[in-house]
């Protein structure tokens, strides 16, 4: 496997998890209760679209076609976010689990870029280090946005009363005995090393 086709499938998995985002960042917008919070991820729905568009024309460089790889990463991401909404509460701490998703999301894509950006400068391919640098940039200009907007929900949040927890739904219970299990598998690596 040559250095070229790794960033292809990168590239890939970017142009997958960016397609993904454009259907997800509606439902984000949608469901957070804060307005500020709501047009930044308004914002960042039109960027994305662009971001899909640049991602085109770097395929189109490359002379490869951009799909052939499904991000299985960004879906784990949304599914995330998705448990999150499921809570829907009118309230900030709500609105604070949806930033710590948001912020999964943009995380996710810079390390992509960045990782795809020192792919293409190693392999000095030029024509493709531009539109790539320019999708890191909103990435991580999204991400201090989303930081910005935290520290007032996060302000109003800390100060919200403590509420009776909510019985688990089925798929919470599942996640519950399936953490149990990551943390057994792994319990036996983590006694060696003491
Ligand atoms: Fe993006």
């Amino acid at each position: 496997m040559s250095l070229k086709e790794v960033l292809i499938d990168e590239l890939r998995d970017m142009y997958s998890a960016e397609n993904q985002l454009v259907k997800a960042l509606p439902k984000l917008a949608k469901g957070t209760n804060d307005a500020t919070l709501a047009q930044l991820f308004k914002d960042h729905l039109e960027e994305t679209k662009g971001q899909v568009i640049r991602l085109r024309g770097v395929f189109e460089t490359l002379g490869e076609k951009p799909t052939g790889q499904h991000c299985s990463g960004m879906e784990g991401v949304i599914e995330e976010g998705k448990d999150a909404l499921e809570k829907g509460t009118d309230n900030a701490s709500f609105d604070a689990g949806i930033i710590g998703a948001a912020l999964r999301t943009e995380h996710y894509e810079i390390a992509g870029y960045q990782a795809c950006l020192a792919m293409a400068k190693s392999l000095n391919l030029k024509d493709v280090i531009g539109p790539l640098t320019q999708n890191l940039n909103e990435e991580l200009t999204a991400a201090d946005k989303v930081t910005a907007a935290s520290i007032n929900i996060l302000k109003q949040a800390s100060a919200e009363p403590e509420q009776d927890t909510e019985p688990k739904t089925a798929k919470e219970k599942y996640s519950e005995k399936k953490s149990k299990e990551d943390e057994s598998k792994a319990a036996v690596d983590i006694k060696k090393r003491r």
